[in-house]
């Protein structure tokens, strides 16, 4: 049976893991995209085409005829690619998380990295494989003149790939993450930076989370492609073809995520908090352990809150959630060492009998994340640079008083900025003037600053923003 959407990302709805006597578990997948996609895909007819990420998912799919998890087990329908380890490794861990997100997202200490060399050269090969055969399993399931998802830095070769096997499809592409400038896209070896661009363009529909990020892919194509580029009315010409560019800033089930966090564990996780911290005001961050989220720094700024704020002692917590991710590279590990070290050392510095001043929290839990969303005076979110950031967008819709302090640079500042405390995520000392202010702002401007946050992060929720995308490929 042949699909008329189909939707294809990396990390998919479900995942699985095997326990030692090769039983197999089925869990629902991680992560921002994931869990919006996973709304969509509920209840629109639609095949998701994902990568095996694990040895539990591999188990999965050798149990599944065709790789078609639905005819196996009760999942939606979905097929999962078993991509060989060894290039699966290299295209996403070497290529798309240590190479193009770093790009995206301005990572790299320059004087030491990157370099491309040889071994760049085999990943990127990886690269390659992984997304032909991507392209491949979209070719094979899809109906005659069916629309075609495809998401993210990971699968930026697979629309110009899949329109030589099936010209007859209409696909769309879209970025989770920013998107570099041509002075930091550069860094790329030119070959690389042109079919990655290219690869996009292959695409009918070229999508990003915010004008910001839009600009900057029409300002490489027309630096590297040489291609024609109208920013009117955000379209570009190239190879004979016409590819539109769209602007498209997920937002947030409001509803939904109401009604998750009036559920009796969350209720159970506030009542712990609250027993922890009293009546304490709280600043709160709940991040995933990424570089790019500027944890060190957010850490820095409360510690210099507090040493230059005494009056504050004894009367605030800051609650900081960074959960795990990407352990398979060293950088994340040191990070999330870096971040546990400054932890200790604020507590070294501050920490009182009777007061704690800083809670981390490196364990994934949802209930406790969505309870201290409820509780918080203040929101701190201020990463280097960010596609949306989703957090700063459910903040204000569980908490009718939290006041936000926002980096500039994070994607939802297009829309939220107006009504958050904004700070250049560099700038420590600014953010912790910001903490402070955020702290003292009046009861009335918080709720309508909160009440206006609210509407613009509902303002665009997963499934228009799908149907918009859909619309956009007729
Ligand atoms: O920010 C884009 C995004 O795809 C997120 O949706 C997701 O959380 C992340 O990047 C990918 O992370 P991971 O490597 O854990 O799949």
């Amino acid at each position: 049976m042949s699909s008329q959407v189909l939707i294809a990302s990396n990390r998919g709805p479900v995942s699985f893991t095997m326990a030692d006597d090769g039983a197999l578990t089925m869990r629902r997948g991680g992560g921002g995209l994931v869990s919006g996609l996973s709304e969509v895909a509920r209840d629109t007819d639609l095949l998701w085409v994902c990568a095996a990420l694990s040895h539990g998912d591999r188990g999965a799919v050798r149990l599944a005829p065709g790789g078609r998890l639905d005819r196996a087990f009760d999942a939606g329908p979905v097929r999962m690619l078993d991509i060989p380890p060894t290039v699966f490794h290299r295209a996403y861990n070497a290529v798309a998380n240590s190479t193009l997100w770093f790009v995206h997202h301005l990572l790299y200490n320059t004087p030491v990295t990157p370099q491309f060399g040889m071994r760049f050269r085999r990943e990127w090969e990886s690269y390659r494989d992984y997304n032909g055969a991507f392209a491949l399993a979209l070719a094979e399931e899809a109906g005659p003149g069916a629309r075609v998802m495809i998401q993210d830095y990971h699968l930026t070769l697979t629309p110009a790939m899949l329109r030589v096997e099936r010209p007859d499809l209409r696909i769309a592409h879209f970025s989770h993450t920013p998107w570099a400038p041509p002075e930091y896209f550069s860094l790329l070896p030119d070959d690389v930076a042109v079919e990655v661009l290219s690869g996009i363009l292959g695409a009918d529909h070229a999508g990003f989370l915010t004008a910001r990020w839009a600009e900057a892919f029409m300002d490489c194509c027309a630096a590297f492609l040489g291609a024609r580029v109208d920013r009117e009315s955000r379209t570009i010409i190239h190879d004979g073809r016409t590819v539109r560019v769209g602007v498209h800033p997920l937002g947030v089930n409001g509803e939904a995520l109401l009604a998750r966090a009036a559920e009796p564990d969350v209720e159970s996780n506030m009542a712990a908090i609250r027993h922890m911290v009293g009546d304490r005001k709280l600043i709160v961050r709940i991040d995933r352990t990424e570089l790019s989220k500027n944890i060190v720094r957010g850490l820095g700024a409360y510690r210099e809150f507090l040493a230059g704020h005494p009056e504050w002692h004894g009367k605030v917590v800051h609650l900081a959630f960074a959960y795990p991710s990407r352990h398979d590279l060293p950088e994340y590990r040191e990070y999330t060492a870096a971040v546990q070290r400054c932890a200790k050392e604020i507590e070294d510095e501050f920490a009182t009998e009777d007061w704690d001043p800083l809670i981390l929290n490196v364990h994934d839990d949802y209930p406790r994340s969505l309870a201290a969303y409820r509780l918080a005076d203040v929101l701190l979110v201020n990463p280097i640079r960010d596609g949306m950031n989703l957090v700063a967008k459910e903040g204000p819709i569980l908490s009718r008083r939290c006041a936000l302090v926002l980096s500039r640079e994070a994607g939802a500042a297009a829309e939220l900025g107006a009504d958050s405390l904004l700070v250049n995520p560099y700038d420590v000392s600014g953010t912790a003037a910001a903490l402070h202010q955020a702290l003292l702002l009046p009861e009335e401007d918080r709720a309508g600053r909160c009440a206006r946050l609210r509407e613009a992060a509902t303002a665009l929720p997963p499934r228009r923003w799908f149907d918009d995308q859909l619309a956009a490929l007729e």
